[in-house]
């Protein structure tokens, strides 16, 4: 296993393969959209595959895809049961907008899937299109479903906006009562290719805790997975449970173990640091793996210590998440 400089484990690669997304979600970009990348830009799968045995010897034995939405990327799936092989990699999970995966549930299944995170930032259409620009809450839905019943693990992502989504937290809550699932209120960041919605965060953790608090007065605290981002809370009888992540107040980058490739091959060892290693050019200058791994050994002995400090080494955040991948 391989430490950072400020002695945290590296063992999760967060690994977005595409920039492009179906949606046009108002936290994540401007309603024209970005600039997608050329296809020759992008990692090619067979680069990505190396990158992965590299890093699973190094100690990295968790995958997340992450786009951009991962399944507007064709032959995603043959790329998924070929990462399935890799030695040394134990999990692999996805996260993903749900408007094209519902059919692909089943073959998620059976490939041994770890997780699947939706997406899903209201249960009302029409909340939804004004919030995502597209009329795609049915679809999503039948994801959700499909996900349920073939048992998948879900946690859903509902990002709090104010005068956007504020009244539709009772109703995302509600979805612990019956179901399994983790239902994640999260913070939002300024990644959305525009820069800060906000001169000040509205919905912090905090807030979005007394919200929850005085809808649910029995709100009981539970025990948070270890390197986990979100902070756990469950409606006392509920099946399912509440996380709050504090992405833009990062409380939790003492235990950060993640790292992020993002798709055109850009190594970033901290969500809000501008890219540390250009990987593409590395691989594509013919550098052979031990290369690879000096190269990628140096950056995890620079790692920020948390998200503050990888900011002010940078101009201000400004990129579409659909870019870096969350
Ligand atoms: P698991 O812990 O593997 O379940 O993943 P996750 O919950 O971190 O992943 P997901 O893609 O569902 O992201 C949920 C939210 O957390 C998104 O808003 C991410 O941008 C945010 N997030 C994920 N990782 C980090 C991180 O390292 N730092 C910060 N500040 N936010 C993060
Ligand atoms: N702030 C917080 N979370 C965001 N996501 C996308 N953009 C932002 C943002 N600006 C979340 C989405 C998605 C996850 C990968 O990142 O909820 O589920
Ligand atoms: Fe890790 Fe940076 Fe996120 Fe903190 S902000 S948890 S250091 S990626």
């Amino acid at each position: 296993m391989i430490y950072d400089n400020h002695n945290r484990p590296i063992t999760y690669l967060r690994l977005a393969v595409t920039d492009r997304c179906n949606l046009r979600c108002f936290y994540c970009m401007p309603e024209e959209g970005i600039n997608y990348l050329p296809k020759q830009h992008l990692l090619t799968y067979e680069e990505m595959e190396r990158l992965v045995r590299v890093l699973a010897r190094l100690g990295v034995s968790k995958v997340r895809i992450t786009g951009g939405e991962p399944f507007v990327r064709n032959g995603l799936m043959d790329f998924l049961w070929r990462l399935k092989a890799v030695e040394g990699l134990h999990e692999l999970h996805i996260t993903t907008n749900g408007v094209l995966t519902a059919p692909l549930v089943p073959e998620l299944v059976r490939m041994g899937i770890g997780s699947v995170n939706l997406s899903i930032d209201t249960l009302d259409r029409e909340r939804f299109r004004t919030i995502t620009r597209r009329d795609e809450l049915p679809a999503v839905r039948r994801t959700l479903d499909a996900l349920l019943e073939h048992r998948v693990p879900v946690k859903l992502n509902a990002v709090v906006m104010e005068g956007k989504n504020i009244e539709d937290l009772p109703a995302l809550a509600e979805l612990t009562r019956h179901h399994p699932v983790e239902v994640r209120f999260i913070e939002e960041m300024p990644f959305n290719g525009e820069g800060s919605h906000y001169p000040v965060l509205h919905w912090t953790h905090q807030r979005i805790l007394e919200e929850l608090q005085s809808l649910y007065p029995g709100l009981e605290k539970v025990a948070d997975a270890p390197f986990s981002t979100s902070t756990h809370y469950r409606i006392p009888g509920y099946e399912g449970t509440i996380g709050i992540i504090a992405a833009f107040t990062r409380t939790f980058c003492g235990t950060c173990n993640r790292i992020r490739l993002t798709a055109q091959g850009t190594l970033k060892t901290c969500l809000y640091d501008n890219g540390v290693l250009d990987v593409r050019a590395l691989l594509r200058s013919g550098a052979d793996d031990a290369e690879l791994t000096a190269a990628f050994l140096k950056a995890f002995a620079h790692r920020p210590k948390n998200g503050f400090e990888a900011e002010r080494h940078r101009s201000p955040v400004t990129e579409s998440m659909s870019t870096i991948g969350g």
